[in-house]
């Protein structure tokens, strides 16, 4: 094996990568993943026959929703396109993908996208997430255990710390583990080889991603909220799968009111699946619908409880804004990220929220839509 000086930035970091990796061998019974990621055996280098962890698994529920092959993927045209056309070539090239950076709000099908692409180059996929590789021998035991071709999913990539992310570095650009043996003066770097594969990584925020692990995707697409038509389908698509008789009108209602988030319409779904079996009903007209998400506190344009009591706050306490976003996550006793990431994107793109350098702002839409008068300018 060459030996080789450490490229990944900080020689530092990759040593302190090495010396905890082999203070800590791993046991039969020591997880270094994520427990969706792939089952104990595999750490110990046992290989498995292709085929995405999905399918190694039980499906759970979300699971045995997801379409598995671009072709059944409803929606995010462009994402597909792009995509598709990466994995055409690669596979005429007998490749490994690009590296692949997803971004954009949750539920819109990042993870199903990871596993669409592994399905469609016929390999495994892997799946972690940033918090779940502390150590850096866990994203070592990860690397090292890919067979060529093979995609590596980690969600919430913005969250991998820096040893983890410089261990990532020549990974990703060269498909070599720089790794330092020993300490002090007896410190050698070890380049160790791996498989050619493809990094998936999703993120809520990418803003948040540092510049040089950014930089080394090659394909950076970010998912959009859903069209009204696209949702109606996947709704429809689910309500077959579950064998649920819904009529047209009660799918487009669970679609409208679902956030342009395919997630969050299988979860209505669900809602309103509950409520036609404890009534008996077997078919699911537009009032069932708009009965059981009522019920749920969804409302016509799918806003949820917590929608509301944002805007609410903002018009109550602040006069509609400009208000900053660490004081309307204390008011409501939220976290800011999860203000920023999960319940603002939507209130932005549906026009009832502003972002300005004041602050958030309540538009005229927003107040319009919970009932307060607009404001006449001043
Ligand atoms: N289920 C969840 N998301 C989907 C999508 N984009 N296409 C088809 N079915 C889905």
């Amino acid at each position: 094996m060459a030996i080789v000086s450490s490229q990944s930035g900080s020689g530092a970091a990759a040593r302190r990568a090495v010396d905890n990796a082999g203070a800590a061998p791993q046991t039969r019974r020591q997880s270094l993943l994520d427990p969706r990621s792939c089952p104990e055996d595999d750490l110990q280098g046992d290989s498995q026959p292709p085929g995405s962890t999905a399918a190694a698994e039980p499906p759970g529920r979300e699971d045995s929703l997801r379409p598995r092959r671009l072709a059944d993927y409803i929606g995010q045209s462009e994402l597909k396109q792009v995509l598709g056309i990466a994995v055409a070539a690669t596979r005429s090239r007998g490749e490994a993908l690009d590296h692949v950076l997803l971004h954009g709000p949750p539920g819109l099908g990042k993870t199903t996208m990871a596993l669409v692409l592994a399905e469609e180059l016929g390999v495994r996929c892997r799946i972690t997430s940033a918090p779940a590789l502390e150590r850096p021998r866990d994203i070592i035991g990860l690397l090292v255990n890919l067979q060529a071709h093979e995609v590596l999913f980690i969600d919430e990539i913005h969250r991998l710390n820096r040893i983890a992310e410089e261990l990532l570095y020549p990974a990703m650009e060269d498909y070599r583990l720089d790794l330092t043996v020993g300490k002090g003066t007896t410190a050698r770097t070890r380049s160790l080889p791996i498989a050619p594969f493809t990094l998936v990584g999703a993120t809520t925020r990418a803003g948040a991603l540092s510049s040089p692990l950014r930089d080394r995707f090659g394909l950076i697409q970010r998912l959009e909220f859903y069209e009204l038509e696209d949702l109606q389908a996947i709704v429809e698509r689910t309500a077959g799968l579950l064998r649920l008789q819904l009529e047209q009108e009660g799918a487009l209602e669970v679609a409208r009111r679902c956030r342009g988030t395919p997630r969050i319409a299988n979860r209505l779904l669900r809602r309103v699946r509950d409520v036609a079996s404890v009534q008996g009903h077997d078919h699911i007209g537009v009032e069932l619908v708009q009965e059981a998400l009522g019920l749920h506190r969804v409302d016509d344009r799918g806003l949820d409880a917590s929608d509301r009591r944002l805007l609410t706050l903002m018009l109550e306490g602040y006069g509609g804004g400009p208000v900053g976003l660490e004081t309307l996550a204390a008011g409501l006793g939220e976290d800011p990220t999860t203000l920023e990431t999960v319940i603002e994107p939507f209130l932005l793109q549906q026009g009832l929220l502003q972002r300005t350098p004041r602050g958030r702002l309540v538009t005229a839409a927003g107040r319009a839509h919970l009932g307060w008068p607009v404001q006449l300018a001043a």
